[in-house]
């Protein structure tokens, strides 16, 4: 059914278009069942989410993330769920602002007028050294955190989302090689960090020191192992997604000269020359609706896939054990049902009393039930953040060959980067 070439979500959109939200389509010897219509997402990812296990992309996962939450299941998953809540909610979100902030500045110090940045490498770094702060606190930066670059892993891990791509990633070519080499110097740096910091005592308001205070219900401390295949999830999660947000982001707003305006008004008002902080970065609403509307039409988790366990019902339709059941945050995004002139960009649409009138799934970026993105009030932060502190400081252009093109990878990329020319404010 899905090509490795062509338009992959054009397909998925006519599909689940066909049958009015929902269809039933041939993968090899199994079916993939497809849900767009929102109930249907919410009974897939909420009501009925015991009879469904991790999809097999994220299941592929496991060779290098081991039972890091994203690929794990069960109560492996619930605990460590448990453990690293506290690390996300509102309030921690809230301490990491100065953070992204001076991560942010940094960043940006290096831009130079006339030059052209491929500003989703720039946020992936941006993403990266905010990571190993709230995983390690305040420290090493850049590709000197110990979880290092891990962009050749995320390569290696595309390549397994097809079958074609499988076969390939046995043979020992040098993509192969090298993703395998970039995973082993990651882990061990991972290793070896945790483990220094074991020696010291452990301790730490920190990822590694909440890892390794936690016990599990015999108050055994959790296996190195699972520290580190936790801390590498978090690594990997935490920068593809918030890099490709802000590439979508930075390209739909800066087509847009009336919406760059409003921001930077929005963004002088609020921040007055300051760095955003805590208390500023909530007066940042125009900020947070673009990047809301920008994943709205460009989701990075364009698809989020599940094993059924067992024989369920999503809906009227029967759903056999061991079918793959996918829901399409892209398809559903772009529901004129849902979303009226869906194609167009207007951040009004997240303006309280528009989100209100909507279904809970009719926008769901970062999924929904039990496994909803840990990092969300994370990734809206920091995408906030770095959107209001651009348009602050420059004015961006497009500089690819003709507009972006989403590659449905992973996650929902531009092919080949995102290339913007900077010019002065
Ligand atoms: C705009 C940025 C992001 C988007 C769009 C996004 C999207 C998602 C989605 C849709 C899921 C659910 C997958 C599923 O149900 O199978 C997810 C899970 C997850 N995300 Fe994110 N994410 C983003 C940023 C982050 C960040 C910054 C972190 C790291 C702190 C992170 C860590 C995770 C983890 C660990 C999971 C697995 C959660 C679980 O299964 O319990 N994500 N993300």
């Amino acid at each position: 059914m899905f090509p490795t070439h062509g338009d992959r979500l054009a397909r998925l959109t006519a599909a689940a278009r066909r049958h009015g939200g929902a269809a039933r389509l041939p993968h090899g010897p199994v079916w993939i069942y497809l849900f767009t219509e929102p109930e249907l997402v919410r009974e897939t990812l909420v009501t009925r989410a015991g009879d469904f296990t991790v999809g097999r992309k994220l299941a592929a996962t496991r060779e290098f993330l081991g039972d890091g939450l994203l690929g794990s299941g069960g109560e492996t998953h619930r605990r460590q769920r448990r453990v690293l809540q506290p690390a996300f909610h509102g309030e921690a979100v809230a301490g990491y602002v100065a953070l992204i902030a001076d991560r942010t500045e940094r960043a940006l110090a290096g831009w130079r007028v006339g030059s052209v940045r491929d500003v989703r490498e720039e946020v992936t770094w941006i993403a990266r050294d905010v990571m190993a702060s709230v995983a390690w606190g305040e420290g090493p930066r850049g590709e000197d955190t110990p979880a290092g670059d891990l962009a050749p892993v995320m390569e290696y891990l595309e390549r397994t989302t097809t079958p074609a791509g499988r076969i390939g990633t046995r043979l020992p070519t040098p993509g192969v090689l090298r993703a395998r080499a970039a995973a082993a110097r990651s882990r061990a740096g991972v290793e070896a960090a945790i483990a220094r910091r074991r020696r010291d005592g452990g301790g730490g308001s920190d990822l590694v020191g909440m890892l390794l205070a936690a016990t599990d219900e015999a108050g055994r401390p959790l296996p190195e192992a699972l520290i580190a295949d936790e801390l590498q999830t978090l690594f990997l999660a935490g920068q593809e997604s918030v890099a490709n947000t802000l590439s979508w982001t930075l390209w739909l707003v800066f087509e847009r000269p009336a919406v760059v305006a409003a921001l930077r008004e929005e963004a002088d008002h609020a921040l007055a020359g300051m760095r955003p902080t805590t208390e500023t970065v909530g007066r940042l609403r125009m900020a947070r609706r673009c990047v809301q509307e920008a994943m709205r039409l460009y989701p990075p988790a364009w698809a989020v896939g599940r094993t059924a366990v067992r024989r369920t019902r999503v809906g009227t339709w029967d759903v056999p054990r061991g079918a793959n059941v996918l829901v399409s945050p892209w398809v559903t995004h772009r529901d004129p049902a849902l979303w009226p002139d869906p194609l167009l960009f207007d951040p009004d649409r997240f303006a309280p009393a528009a989100e209100r009138a909507r279904p809970r799934f009719a926008y769901y970026p970062f999924g929904g039930g039990a496994r909803t993105c840990i990092g969300a009030g994370l990734a809206m932060v920091e995408a906030t953040i770095i959107l209001a502190m651009v348009v602050r400081a420059f004015d961006l252009r497009w500089a690819g060959d003709g507009p972006p093109r989403p590659n449905p990878q992973i996650t929902l990329r531009p092919e080949g980067g995102a290339p913007m020319l900077v010019r002065s404010r």
